[in-house]
């Protein structure tokens, strides 16, 4: 290669790398909307003087949101396009950070936080798909990967920030701080190129290619990038047909619900959403309460550094079992203090242990390996059909963990609620080894092959 052509593709690699980052900002978007609630509650809960199950519902409105803007991400990025649904997504995200922090009654914050959450489900449906899309083969997978951890980042972020307010007990701006990333983040996306496969879907080559000439710099890699992409497009999406035409397609859609539902049952947003309020219940104050939640956070985004280092090298299904087997002890032990009371500094201090060891787990498994096997186990013709009914599973399990918690917290007990979802985590190892496929070094085709022909699930991977 020539002087010239080589800045050329220097210049196309910045220019690919500054897209990328714009478009991981989503994650760190859906990151901030999670973490940033659980700090506000308390103050939300005492100026309103709302019972536990308002703050249940308002907490929760966010993830049907998301549930919805989810289900309708695929039909807006397919019709308009992958950048005009970031830019209205990125809208919302100002929008309704904005209402949260102007709400005037609970019902109001209830509105506020739903048109958060269609925000956040357009969102963590498009800027994963427009990163596949943009992204050059040799980095696809870092470049999803750092998307995971920009959710963790923001969970973190969150945290702190609120912790921050915390001080002057300052819930509108906690949530209303929220619109200044939300608009940069719309700021940026305003500046993405469309995406280049969804130019070709339209038929517009010649603007696919100007894209790609962009992002790659190389004339040859853009031709043959153009071709391939018209090469995989010969398959068309028919999710809903060959979901109700293809007995074994329905099974690799309910191993990707079933998949979703065991994340959201280890207990996760349980911790994310609802932090504080554990910690309030282990005896802590305020701030006690606010700094340890944003250990949590930091400790959240540190554990996820171990899944992407491991999961290509030991595989899924180990680290599942491990993960879960951490997660029910982490429960389990947290749910014996608060059988017992914690009477002594050294039963706290474990306490506080357990439960980031809980968090830990959670980070190196099941949170970054459930998104991964879910887009590993769906055949190409119905992909997007069944990451789409996976991420709404998602959401709406999401939705009734944060609704229930209180309620279970309140009715069921302390030690008991923390029980039961440590016996959930005991049976999702047997869960992993009777259901969950081992896709650790096998391709995607091979994948499907085994899926179309009829083998059992466990026996679709290696
Ligand atoms: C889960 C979210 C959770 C987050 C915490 C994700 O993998 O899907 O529900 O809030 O991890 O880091």
């Amino acid at each position: 290669m020539n002087t010239v052509a080589m800045t050329a593709t220097g210049h196309a690699r910045r220019h690919a790398v500054f897209v990328a980052t714009l478009a991981a900002l989503a994650g760190l978007m859906f990151g901030l909307d999670v973490g940033v609630i659980s700090g506000a509650q308390q103050f939300i809960q005492r100026e309103f003087a709302i019972s536990d199950a308002a703050i249940e519902h308002i907490v929760s409105s966010m993830t049907w949101g998301a549930a919805v803007g989810a289900a309708l991400a695929a039909w807006l990025s397919k019709h308009f396009g992958r950048k005009r649904s970031l830019v209205f997504s990125g809208s919302l995200f100002v929008i309704g950070s904005l209402l949260c922090a102007s709400a005037w009654s609970p019902e109001a914050l209830i509105g506020a936080r739903f048109v958060l959450g269609l925000a956040i489900g357009i969102a963590a449906f498009t800027a994963p798909l427009y990163l596949a899309e943009i992204a050059p083969r040799d980095r696809r997978g870092a470049m999803i990967s750092t998307y995971q951890l920009m959710i963790t980042i923001g969970i973190f972020v969150a945290f702190l920030s609120d912790t921050g307010f915390s001080y002057i007990e300052g819930w509108r701006w906690m949530l209303g701080i929220i619109a200044l990333p939300g608009a940069l983040f719309l700021l940026g996306v305003l500046s993405l190129p469309e995406s280049p496969r969804w130019l070709v879907l339209k038929q517009r080559d010649a603007d696919a290619s100007a894209v790609l000439q962009k992002l790659r710099g190389d004339p040859d890699a853009v031709r043959s990038e153009v071709a391939e992409i018209k090469e995989q497009l010969r398959t068309p999406q028919q999710g809903w047909r060959l979901f109700l035409e293809n007995r074994n397609f329905r099974r690799s859609v309910g191993l990707g619900i079933a998949l979703q539902v065991v994340q959201q049952l280890t207990g996760i947003n349980v911790v994310m959403y609802y932090a504080p309020r554990i910690f309030a219940d282990m005896g802590y104050a305020t701030d006690a309460q606010m700094w340890f939640t944003a250990i949590v956070g930091l400790t959240n985004v540190l554990a996820t550094f171990i899944a992407i280092g491991f999961v290509d090298r030991i595989g899924r299904k180990p680290i599942l079992y491990a993960g879960f087997a951490v997660m029910a002890i982490g429960l389990g032990v947290v749910g014996w203090l608060m059988h017992t009371g914690m009477a002594t500094p050294a039963e706290h201090f474990l306490a506080i242990a357990m439960l980031l060891l809980f968090v830990v787990g959670f980070a190196f498994s099941a949170g970054p390996l459930v998104w991964t096997l879910c887009s590993e186990i769906q055949p190409l013709k119905g992909r997007d059909f069944g990451i789409g009914v996976s991420t709404v599973t998602n959401w709406i399990l999401t939705g009734i963990v944060t609704l229930t918690f209180l309620t279970l917290l309140n009715n069921f007990g302390k030690a008991n609620t923390f029980w039961l979802y440590a016996a959930f985590n005991a049976v999702f190892i047997l869960f992993t080894w009777a259901l969950v496929p081992e896709t650790k070094g096998v391709t995607l085709e091979q994948i499907e092959r085994k899926l179309m022909s009829g083998k059992r699930l466990r026996d679709i991977g290696a």
